[in-house]
């Protein structure tokens, strides 16, 4: 099933959706005050989306004794993002090297190809956001900032274009890279393989690899890639048992 706009791929039964739409709802007409909304979102967290935060708060133990930046390859809305900056004020504030980069098209897929297989009936611009959706995200990801210490310092950024051409021009821009946490979820073969290999080199014993859609047979070009760049052969793939897609590796 896709959703009504932006054409992304929602895997829930009817009854899973009615019940997100009550909430939605609910949400919309919610009768508290402005000043009590935001410390009460939980009242809208579904197990489900739950889980994908429980699940990133304990891959973020994991890098606190590793240097480097956390990358994310496909931020779409970006609570990951927004998630992932909450968690580095909770657990390192002051850790100025602890960069937050995020890489994407803001305007969808871009290089849907035929490793992705023929389910998901994707095309490139599907997956898409709002137009210039990326200057609301980067609100955001100040306001966040602006919440925790050392906020003169910007530690987050966006990048914008393909991810072929962006990730490589990035790393080449700054070879002091070394990426502690990098979070894969283009969904699609063609900028999986090009981040993937971009990223290796600047990959430390101990650095953390997360993909959103492993052995999926919805989207098995992110698999592919994996294998093409890694060998999966060499890759420990690890689950956590709250969550049923997401995975992650440790560079051994
Ligand atoms: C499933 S969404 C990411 C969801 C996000 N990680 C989250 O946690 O909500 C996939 C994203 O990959 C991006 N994408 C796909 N192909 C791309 C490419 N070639 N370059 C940059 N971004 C791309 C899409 O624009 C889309 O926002």
């Amino acid at each position: 099933m896709k959703t009504q706009k932006h054409d992304a791929i929602v895997l829930s039964s009817s009854s899973e959706k009615d019940a997100q739409k009550q909430f939605t709802e609910l949400l919309k007409s919610t009768p508290l005050p402005d000043d009590e909304l935001l410390p009460n979102l939980g009242l809208f967290l579904s197990s489900k989306a739950l889980s994908r935060l429980l699940f990133f708060n304990e891959i973020y133990q994991k890098i606190l004794h590793s240097h480097g930046i956390i990358a994310e390859f496909g931020v779409r809305w970006g609570q990951t993002l927004s998630v992932l900056a909450a968690l580095r004020g909770i657990y390192e504030p002051f850790s100025r090297h602890r960069k937050i980069i995020g890489f994407d098209t803001f305007a969808g897929f871009k290089g849907f190809g035929e490793k992705d297989g023929a389910l998901c009936k994707s095309k490139d611009g599907s997956f898409s956001v709002t137009p210039d959706y990326e200057s609301y995200l980067s609100q955001i990801l100040g306001v966040q900032e602006a919440l925790n210490p050392i906020s003169h310092l910007k530690k987050y950024q966006l990048i914008k274009g393909d991810a072929t051409e962006t990730v490589p021009q990035y790393l080449k821009d700054h070879p002091e890279t070394i990426i502690s946490l990098a979070i894969f979820d283009f969904d699609i073969y063609q900028p999986t393989k090009a981040a993937l290999a971009a990223v290796k080199p600047h990959l430390c014993k101990g650095s953390i690899l997360v993909f959103d859609e492993l052995c999926d047979d919805v989207f098995p070009g992110e698999t592919v890639a994996l294998d093409e760049v890694f060998g999966l052969n060499n890759c420990r793939v690890k689950r956590l048992p709250m969550t049923a897609r997401v995975s992650y590796m440790e560079i051994e």
